[in-house]
């Protein structure tokens, strides 16, 4: 059985702790990553497909746990359904379950893209309705694991979905700094009804972070936010289903909106592992789509205002992200999910986009509606700030980034919970794909 630690990342210290403290940030204050004694075998791409048949183990019905052998930080007998019950947390088994990556003809059309070509893999088809239920079944299985009775996060509302899930099934305590009146209502009303304590900030999602940080820290409550590292191992599961389906020949691109910037940094935390480990042959490149008016990484990676600011070996320029900080402006999109000025990994986030050879870009309002528009048209749903996924391939077949024949998996990171933005859409026939209502009169 492989041993975990929690290493932090900066070349220059190195620091470890022990894989049962909250040690989320090393003493120096750099972010931290769980890292494992051994490599797993290859041998185990078979016992993962073989898991499929999961013959009512709920642990091989979800499609997070049935990966569990490559984030085994509780360092349980992963065969041992026993030990991991005692251990892991989960909703039935229904964590990343239904959210495989399709084929969508219309989205692809849209993108530019050859036809079979591009698949797009429908996160929001998770229990709360998002990717976060990757992340947050391993976060709180860390949380129960140190014994904490309270968790705590800041969010653009599905997190505080997800955390509230969770924790309502864990009969745990949860508080969720939301910024007042900024997230969409379906998200909300998911937070209340699973019992969560809800928490306003007047301010926006960047303010809701750091007060939710400072009053966890001062009140002993257990953050879940992606600057928890068990997260981001939870999260490693979503390019897992990805190259499984593809049978582990690695994709040309893999892209995600960008926010936090918590997929981006465990997508490439899990392709560093994978390639070490000798489980892809080859890196797919990750491409991060900010929204126009939420750009600090595009802003910052391409040089906007001075030099491109790079992982540089670990050896981040932080001046840079600074002087960035200190401008005047605060993030403005109508998808409210990624209105985030202050992405809380752009650390690791930096890293993944050295390792991968990624590319950052940004797209308007109005190019994430049409994206979130036309993904509907293939029967599926997901909210705007996920059409940035979809928008940002199109945008980078465009410019010659992504070739039309390259292999690319798009992320739907989330389910529509803002019923209005679609209703808003289709009775402005001025939009792309506007379907407006007829009126029959008084009939
Ligand atoms: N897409 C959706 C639907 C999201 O909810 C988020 C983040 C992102 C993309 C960005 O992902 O942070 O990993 O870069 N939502 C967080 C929340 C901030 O509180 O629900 P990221």
């Amino acid at each position: 059985m492989a041993g975990a630690r929690l290493k932090c990342i900066h070349p220059d210290c190195s620091l470890e702790y022990s894989v049962d403290s909250v040690a989320f940030r090393c003493e120096k204050g750099h972010p931290t990553d769980v890292i494992y004694d051994r490599a797993p075998s290859t041998g185990l791409k078979e016992t993962f497909y073989a898991r499929q048949n999961h013959r009512g183990n709920i642990f091989n019905v979800s499609g997070v746990w049935r990966f569990r052998d490559l984030f085994n930080f509780c360092q349980v007998d992963t065969e041992d359904i026993d030990a991991c019950a005692i251990r892991f947390v989960s909703l039935d088994g229904s964590e990343g379950r239904q959210t495989g990556p399709y084929h969508m003809k219309q989205a692809s059309e849209f993108a530019g893209m050859d036809e079979g070509c591009m698949w797009l893999q429908t996160e929001g088809y998770n229990p709360s309705g998002s990717f976060k239920d990757n992340g947050m079944a391993t976060a709180v299985t860390h949380a129960r694991m140190v014994g904490a009775k309270r968790i705590v996060c800041a969010s653009t509302g599905n997190t505080s979905a997800s955390a509230g899930m969770f924790a309502a099934n864990e009969g745990m305590d949860c508080d969720v700094y939301i910024p007042a009146g900024q997230i969409a209502p379906g998200k909300l009303s998911q937070a209340y009804q699973f019992g969560a304590q809800i928490v306003e900030v007047d301010g926006n999602f960047d303010d809701a972070l750091s007060q939710s940080l400072h009053d966890a820290q001062t009140g002993g409550g257990y953050t879940v936010n992606s600057v928890n590292p068990f997260r981001i191992e939870g999260q490693k599961t979503i390019p897992y289903r990805a190259l499984e389906y593809l049978e582990w020949e690695a994709p040309d691109w893999i892209v995600y909106p960008g926010g936090a910037l918590g997929n981006t940094s465990s997508c490439g935390k899990a392709l560093m592992e994978l390639y070490e480990w000798g489980w892809i042959k080859k890196v797919p490149r990750i491409a991060v789509i900010n929204a126009e008016g939420a750009s600090t990484l595009s802003d910052m990676y391409n040089g906007r205002y001075g030099a491109p600011l790079r992982w540089n070996g670990g050896r981040v320029d932080t001046g840079i992200i600074d002087e960035y900080y200190g401008r005047d402006g605060r993030p403005a999109t109508g998808a409210t999910a990624i209105q985030i000025g202050r992405p809380a990994n752009i650390l690791k986030g930096l890293r993944a986009l050295d390792f991968t050879g990624g590319v950052v870009a940004t797209v308007s309002d109005a190019e994430m509606l049409d994206a979130m528009s036309v993904v509907g048209l293939n029967g599926f749903d997901c909210e705007m700030a996920s059409g940035a996924a979809l928008a940002g391939i199109r945008k980078l077949v465009r410019d010659g980034t992504i070739m039309r024949d390259d292999r690319v998996v798009g992320i739907l990171t989330g389910r529509q919970k803002d019923p209005m933005l679609s209703v808003e859409y289709h009775n402005n026939p001025a939009n792309r794909f506007a379907h407006p209502p007829k009126n029959r009169g008084k009939g």
